[in-house]
């Protein structure tokens, strides 16, 4: 199977021919060294790099001299950016890979690593920038050739490049250097990966001009060569898959039906929002969709309870949920004899839970993901690893996963643990499933569900005055939320009609009688994430 992903420790001889054998099978001779220096977006560039057919191979800053640059010699070097700073604990980097000759494009701190090292202050910035801002190119450059004069770009930064001794290509309201480019050198304080940056893609288009690269290898077929690879080591085993009824779990099942394993999905019932389980059931449960799959309900509603009584703060209750749900998988894998155990585990899971493939950059804890590193008894597989929402969705297209079964919306694994603040109970977990209820259930209603990424309700500690009926009283916040995104590495909050809102809080005051005010959340990604916990 061809490798999503190439990762370059150090130059040893093996690394080498790694690359080397990976470009014939690519049929390229170029490629593009991304040093990692620990941001949640590095996937995407290489992705990005993918879509233009360029094959990416990711570098480890920490292990990965100048010298060792040369001998691979790519045809251009990408920097990305990073939660470190140029002046607090810098990412470990040799900096005589700048006076290489290589182009190079700095992404945010990538840029400003460059910048500073060709004599350009860089300093904490009193407007820190974060989320969609307006980028103003100045001049002709070619990394910016055919792009608007005033384009939306995303940042995500807080310190500034300023005293440059180096052409400015383009400007933001808060940076007077938001791009520059020197010699080889190229640089955005901004990410052209994400999609919320208009003309990202044509950014890096312009940058593999200017890299020379001529040759694309032309797109090979994921789902296939997944299943090709998953054959080879699960033919004729048992595996156990965990299945949500969500998207990404279904395409792991999807791919594994094609292998010649023995299949067992276990539902875990006990923090699921109220539909979870009639889905499972009926694509998996029984003809005419499932019925190829063994399918138990496993009710650990009594575990999550005890184990999250007396929690409050998201990190211990992520960190009590991970527990039961390891125990849960554990004891069924156990029953079924099972070899191997499947989990639908994202790229974005794996990143945010500040596991990533570089080892030398920091890269940042966001959120305890419930499915990342669990250490089960027998050996994992997670075949959507290295992809996002939307490539894992595009996946299971090409397998045939029904179509309802793809367009729900993303639900995280720590189920309404996470809707929740302050500590789970049952009547917590009654409330937040009921208005979680409503709220989507009006969203289909209005035509309005498959218009947002993801929608959610949660149960905040906030209490506010009531005055329903004669009596008055005190009753929980809900904080709606829905946001349009393409892959949850970033997130604008979605504008839902107004008068959506006031028919959705309108029925929960009324039907859910816990529940004292409903508010509406409108904070993007970043610098807010997407779930409250
Ligand atoms: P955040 O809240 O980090 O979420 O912006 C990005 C996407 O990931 C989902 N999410 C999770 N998914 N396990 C999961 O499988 C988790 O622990 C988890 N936490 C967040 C979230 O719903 C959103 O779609």
């Amino acid at each position: 199977m061809a490798h999503m992903l190439t990762i370059f420790k150090a130059a040893t001889p093996e690394a080498l021919n790694e690359i080397a054998e990976e470009m014939k099978v690519r049929q390229t001779k170029h490629f593009i060294l991304l040093f990692s220096m620990g941001s949640q977006f590095d996937h995407l560039i290489v992705q990005q790099l993918g879509k233009l057919g360029v094959f990416a191979v990711v570098a480890d800053p920490a292990s990965v001299t100048a010298n060792d640059v040369k001998k691979a010699a790519p045809a251009g070097i990408i920097l990305s950016g990073g939660p470190a700073s140029v002046f607090n604990e810098p990412p470990p980097f040799d900096d005589a890979t700048f006076d290489l000759g290589i182009p190079t494009l700095g992404v945010c701190l990538g840029f400003q690593m460059w910048a500073k090292h060709v004599g350009a202050k860089v300093t904490p910035q009193a407007k820190r920038e974060f989320g969609v801002h307006t980028f103003r190119v100045k001049g002709d450059s070619p990394l910016f050739d055919g792009v608007t004069k005033e384009t939306q770009v995303l940042e995500s930064h807080g310190d500034a490049i300023t005293d440059a001794p180096f052409e400015v290509l383009g400007t933001t309201d808060n940076a007077e250097v938001a791009a520059g480019h020197s010699g080889h050198l190229w640089g955005v304080q901004f990410h052209p990966e994400v999609t919320d940056t208009v003309e990202g893609a044509k950014i890096y288009e312009n940058f593999i001009k200017i890299c020379g690269i001529t040759d694309r290898f032309p797109a090979h077929n994921v789902a296939q060569a997944k299943i090709d690879g998953l054959k080879k080591i699960v033919d004729g085993k048992k595996v156990l898959i965990a299945l949500s009824g969500g998207s990404d779990s279904s395409v792991v099942a999807y791919l594994l039906k094609e292998t010649g394993a023995k299949l067992m999905g276990v539902y875990i019932r006990g923090i699921d929002r109220p539909d979870d389980e009639a889905y499972v059931q009926k694509y998996f449960g029984s003809p005419p969709a499932g019925g190829w799959i063994d399918i138990k309900i496993a009710d650990a509603t009594k575990e999550f309870l005890k184990a999250l009584k007396g929690k409050t703060t998201m990190r211990e209750k992520r960190l009590a949920m991970r527990g039961v749900y390891k125990e849960v998988l554990e004891e069924e894998m156990k029953d079924f004899g099972a070899d191997f155990v499947a989990q639908g585990t994202l790229y974005t899971d794996v990143r945010e839970s500040g596991h990533g493939h570089a080892t030398g950059a920091r890269v940042a804890e966001i959120k305890v993901h419930h499915n990342v590193k669990l250490g089960f008894s027998v050996p994992e597989i997670a075949p959507l690893e290295t992809e996002v929402k939307d490539s894992a969705r595009q996946i299971g297209r090409d397998i045939g996963v029904p179509e309802d079964l793809l367009v729900r919306h993303p639900f995280p694994g720590p189920g309404l643990v996470v809707r929740i603040e302050g500590e789970v109970t049952a009547e917590s977990l009654h409330v937040a499933r009921a208005v979680d209820g409503i709220y989507i259930e009006e969203l289909r209603a209005a035509d309005l569900y498959k218009t947002v990424w993801q929608a959610g309700a949660t149960l905040t500690a906030s209490h506010h005055t009531e005055s329903k009926g004669d009596g008055a009283g005190l009753g929980r916040v809900v904080a709606l939320w829905a946001v349009w995104s393409v892959n949850g590495f970033t997130a604008r909050f979605a504008q839902l009609p107004y008068d959506f809102l006031e028919k959705v809080s309108r029925r929960i005051t009324n039907e859910v009688k816990e529940v004292g005010a409903v508010v509406y959340r409108i904070s993007d990604k970043p610098p807010a994430t997407i779930e409250w916990g």
